[in-house]
């Protein structure tokens, strides 16, 4: 079969390499028909994150093509998403919905994933075929056929729809919350579609990409270009228009926002110059943007060590945080994983209903044969690449 294989730091290959095949009787292969490229597929790609010539991916969909014998739910042929982490359904975290945080996927840690080294070590999900492991507690069903119109809407589900949803939920953000997201990759831009199926009334997007901006406003929020002005003075300049000055009588003025979401981490790019990066600059700005008692969701991936990173203290996962600020205005702040199993079905129906259009955030189906040069658009930010979805049948 084919499959995108991480040679080295910016080198992807396409390769001829060996079927992936059923290994335990609870596996299905997957046949897929969509597998996108993802942002932190970048963290790899630029040497940030340990790879070792790995089959990269995670973000799968397609038909089931053959199936294990002990795999009650599943018929050969049938349409499905795969969420990014591999869970086993029944130990402690699994119960409660908490999959990305599985007990039994990677013996020794909590959580797996498809494509990660140092997760469990599965294959990764760009490629023809995939191996997915308890597949009864992975495989989502989907209605219609492969290729239809909510292909790119499907496909979404595997990571990027429910893990901007997750930031939402860290960020607890419910009825008439104002909403700041740094960071128009796929992850903030979700988070922004999620923030108002949630009920939120203003959301603010940062970021220095035009196109991810205008994506933004798209989805109904006020975009805010970082290269413009310092964006915390920018949301609050457009929070004072916006604020109704009677109904506050007395009360302390708060311009900010109730909820902040970091959807950048830790290779955050400096204001100044977009080529350095500056990983502290978000986390601050957070902490003098949101309101007291508001909260903020880290859905940004930090890793425990990032040995070229520009800042001492985060080449060993302890980044400098403005801690009193936080504390004084007693903000709540949420990390982490995504937990898939607690969204997919809810994101799925949204989807089916009509509600929810992730597959908007997709500005590029290229072949699998494409994936060297779409790394290198996508991972410059050029050319308008936003999402990449790579299509194995071509
Ligand atoms: N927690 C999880 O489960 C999970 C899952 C998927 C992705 N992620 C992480 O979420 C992050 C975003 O993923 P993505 O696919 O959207 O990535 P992406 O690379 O497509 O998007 C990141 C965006 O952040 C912008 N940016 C960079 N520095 C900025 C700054 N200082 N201020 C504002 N914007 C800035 C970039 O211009 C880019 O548009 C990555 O770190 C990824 O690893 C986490
Ligand atoms: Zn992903
Ligand atoms: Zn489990």
């Amino acid at each position: 079969m084919k499959g995108i294989i991480l040679v080295d730091k910016h080198d992807v290959q396409v390769r001829d390499i060996p079927d992936a095949e059923i290994v335990e009787s609870t596996d299905i292969l997957l046949r897929t028909t969509s597998t996108c490229i993802c942002g932190t597929d970048l963290h790899f790609y630029d040497g940030r994150m340990p790879y070792n010539g790995h089959l990269i991916g995670h973000e799968p969909m397609g038909v089931v093509e053959e199936v294990g014998s002990a795999v009650h739910s599943l018929r050969k042929g049938d349409r499905i998403v795969v969420p990014t982490h591999i869970c086993c359904g029944f130990c402690q975290n699994c119960w409660q919905g908490l999959s990305g945080a599985c007990l039994t996927t990677h013996p020794g840690a909590a959580g797996a994933a498809y494509g990660y080294p140092h997760q469990g070590g599965y294959a990764g999900a760009q490629a023809e075929l995939v191996r997915i492991p308890f597949a009864d507690a992975n495989a989502i069903k989907l209605p219609g056929e492969p290729g239809d119109e909510r292909e790119h809407d499907f496909a979404m589900l595997a990571d990027i729809f429910p893990t901007g949803y997750h930031a939402t939920e860290l960020a607890q953000v419910g009825g008439g919350d104002s909403v700041a997201i740094f960071g128009a990759g796929g992850v903030g831009l979700l988070a922004a579609h999620s923030a108002f199926l949630r009920g939120a009334s203003s959301v603010y997007v940062v970021d220095c990409i035009p196109e991810r901006l205008a994506k933004a406003a798209e989805f109904g929020a006020t975009p805010i270009d970082y290269r413009a002005a310092d964006p915390v003075e920018q949301i609050m300049e457009l929070r004072k228009k916006s604020r109704m000055d009677s109904a506050y009588r007395d009360e302390h003025v708060m311009d900010g926002v109730t909820c902040g979401i970091d959807a950048v981490g830790f290779q955050a790019r400096s204001r100044e110059d977009y080529h350095r990066d500056d990983p502290n600059w978000i986390i601050s700005s957070l902490a003098r943007l949101v309101n007291p008692t508001g909260h903020i969701g880290i859905i940004g991936v930090f890793p425990l060590k990032d040995p070229d990173g520009p800042d001492p203290n985060e080449r060993v996962g302890e980044l400098t945080v403005p801690w009193a600020s936080f504390f004084n205005k007693g903000i709540s702040i949420g990390f982490g994983r995504d937990q898939d199993k607690r969204y997919d079905i809810i994101l799925r129906e949204l989807i089916v209903s009509g509600r929810a259009t992730p597959g908007r955030i997709v500005s590029h189906r290229l072949p699998l044969s494409e994936a060297p040069g779409a790394f290198r658009l996508f991972n410059a930010r050029e050319e308008g690449y936003i999402k990449v979805v790579l299509d194995p049948t071509h």
